[in-house]
C-alpha cells in the first residue's frame, strides 16, 4: 500500500509543495478549510464577476519562479497585466509607469490554482483542528471530529498563527511560527453603471486608510465586467479599524477612494467587502520552509519568506525539497 503525504492548505504553497511531490512519484492528499483552492489568490464569484480580493498580481524574480510562470501562460491560467499606473501620495496622483512585468490568473486570479489542482486528490471545506502521530504515521482530525489517514508525512501550509496549533507535535516549530505576526487588509470592491473618467488602471497609494487601487476589469480576460475596482486599506488602517462592519468598511474606503482618484465617483451600485485577517506577514524571512525531518513534519507559506505569491511558491517547493530528500 502508498501511504500517501497529507498536505494542509490548497493555497499556492500547498500547491506548489503538492506538485513537487507527486513529480517526484508521491502520492497527496490536499486538505483546505475553504470551499475552493486558492487561499489569498481565490477570487471572488459577484453580481459583478469574478474579483481578485486577495493578491492583485505577481512579479517572478527568481528563475525558478518565472520559469513556473512560463508554463501557466503556456497552459492559459496567467497572462501579463499592462494597467496604467498611478502612485498618490499627500493627495497628488501623479502617472508612475515602470518596467516591471506582471501577472495575473486568466480570467480570474484563481484560475491557476484551479490549474495545479488537476488530477490531485483535494478534501475541501475540511478544516483540520490537530495533526498527530500514530505508532508509525500520522493522522489528521476535523472540526467536525473526522480521523483522516494514515500520512506517511504531513506539510502545514496555512498562515503561521493557523500553522501554530497544528505544529503541537514539533514544539519547536509551532514555536517558530507562533513568533510571525501576520497583519490584516480590508478589502472592498466597488462597481459603477458607467466608468469612471480616470485613465487610472492600479494606483499605489501611501499616507492614506488606501495602500492600493485596481480596475478590475483592465485585467486580461475580464474587458466584458462593468467598471468595478477593488480598493485595499493598508496594514495600519486596517488594524485600527478591525472590528468595523463590512458596510462601515465600505462607506470609509469608498469615501478614502472618491477623495483621491481625481474624477466625480457617483454612488457605487455594487459593493462587497472582505476581511483579509492574516494578509501578509509584518516582515521578510529566511527558512524557505520549516521541517523536523525524524518526525516528517513540515511547514510552509509566505511567511517563510516573503508575503508574496512567488514567496508562497518558492516556500512549497522548499517543503518538498526538504521532505523528498529525507525519505527513504
Ligand atoms: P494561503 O493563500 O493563505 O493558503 C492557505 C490555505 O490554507 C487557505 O486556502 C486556507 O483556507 C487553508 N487553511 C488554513 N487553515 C486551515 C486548516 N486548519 N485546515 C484546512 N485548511 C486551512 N502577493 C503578491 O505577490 N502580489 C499581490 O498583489 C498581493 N496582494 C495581496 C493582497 C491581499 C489583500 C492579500 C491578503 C494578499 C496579497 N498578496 C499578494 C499575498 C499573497 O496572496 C500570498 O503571499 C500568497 O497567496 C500566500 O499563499 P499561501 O499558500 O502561503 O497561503
Ligand atoms: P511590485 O514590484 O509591483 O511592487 C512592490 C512595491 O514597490 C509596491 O508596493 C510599491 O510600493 C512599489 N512600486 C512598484 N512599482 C511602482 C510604481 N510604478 N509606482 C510607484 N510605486 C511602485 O510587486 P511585488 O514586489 O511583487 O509586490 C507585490 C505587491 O503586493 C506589493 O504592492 C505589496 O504591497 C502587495 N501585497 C499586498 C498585501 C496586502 O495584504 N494588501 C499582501 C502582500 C503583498
Amino acid at each position: 500500500m502508498t501511504v500517501p503525504i497529507a498536505i494542509i492548505g490548497a493555497g499556492i504553497a500547498g500547491l506548489s509543495a503538492a506538485q513537487a511531490l507527486q513529480t517526484a512519484g508521491r502520492t497527496v492528499h490536499l486538505f483546505d478549510k475553504g470551499r475552493g483552492s486558492g487561499g489569498r489568490m481565490a477570487s471572488k464569484a459577484s453580481e459583478a464577476g469574478s474579483l481578485d480580493l486577495g493578491a492583485q498580481y505577481f512579479t517572478a524574480r527568481d528563475r525558478r519562479f518565472a520559469e513556473q510562470v512560463r508554463h501557466w501562460v503556456a497552459a492559459g491560467w496567467a497572462a501579463e497585466w499592462q494597467p496604467q499606473l498611478y502612485n498618490a501620495r499627500d493627495g497628488q496622483l501623479t502617472p508612475s509607469p515602470d518596467e516591471q512585468t506582471r501577472w495575473v490568473g486568466v480570467p480570474r486570479m484563481s484560475a491557476i490554482t484551479r490549474g495545479l489542482l488537476e488530477d490531485m486528490t483535494v478534501s475541501f471545506a475540511c478544516r483540520i483542528t490537530e495533526v498527530f502521530r500514530g505508532v508509525e504515521y500520522w493522522h489528521l482530525q476535523d472540526a467536525e471530529g473526522v480521523t483522516h489517514g494514515p500520512y506517511e508525512r504531513v506539510v502545514i501550509a496555512v498562515p503561521a498563527p493557523q500553522a501554530t496549533p497544528l505544529l503541537a507535535a514539533a514544539p519547536k516549530l509551532a514555536a517558530i511560527a507562533a513568533g510571525v505576526q501576520m497583519e490584516p487588509t480590508w478589502a472592498v470592491a466597488v462597481g459603477f453603471v458607467e466608468p469612471l473618467a480616470t485613465p487610472m488602471q492600479g494606483c499605489f497609494v501611501q499616507d492614506n486608510p488606501l495602500d492600493w487601487l485596481a480596475r478590475n476589469p483592465s485585467k486580461p480576460g475580464r474587458d466584458a465586467q462593468p467598471d468595478t475596482w477593488v480598493l485595499h486599506a493598508s496594514a495600519q488602517w486596517s488594524k485600527q479599524h478591525i472590528d468595523l462592519t463590512k458596510d462601515q468598511a465600505i462607506e470609509q474606503l469608498c469615501g478614502a477612494f472618491a477623495e483621491l482618484v481625481g474624477c466625480v465617483v457617483p454612488v457605487p451600485n455594487f459593493s462587497l467587502a472582505h476581511r483579509w485577517l492574516y494578509a501578509r506577514p509584518a516582515g521578510n524571512h529566511e527558512w524557505g520552509a520549516l521541517g523536523d525531518p525524524d518526525q516528517g513534519l513540515y511547514a510552509c507559506g509566505d511567511w517563510c519568506l516573503s508575503g508574496r505569491v512567488e514567496g508562497a511558491w518558492l516556500s512549497g517547493q522548499e517543503a518538498a525539497r526538504r521532505l523528498l530528500e529525507h525519505l527513504d
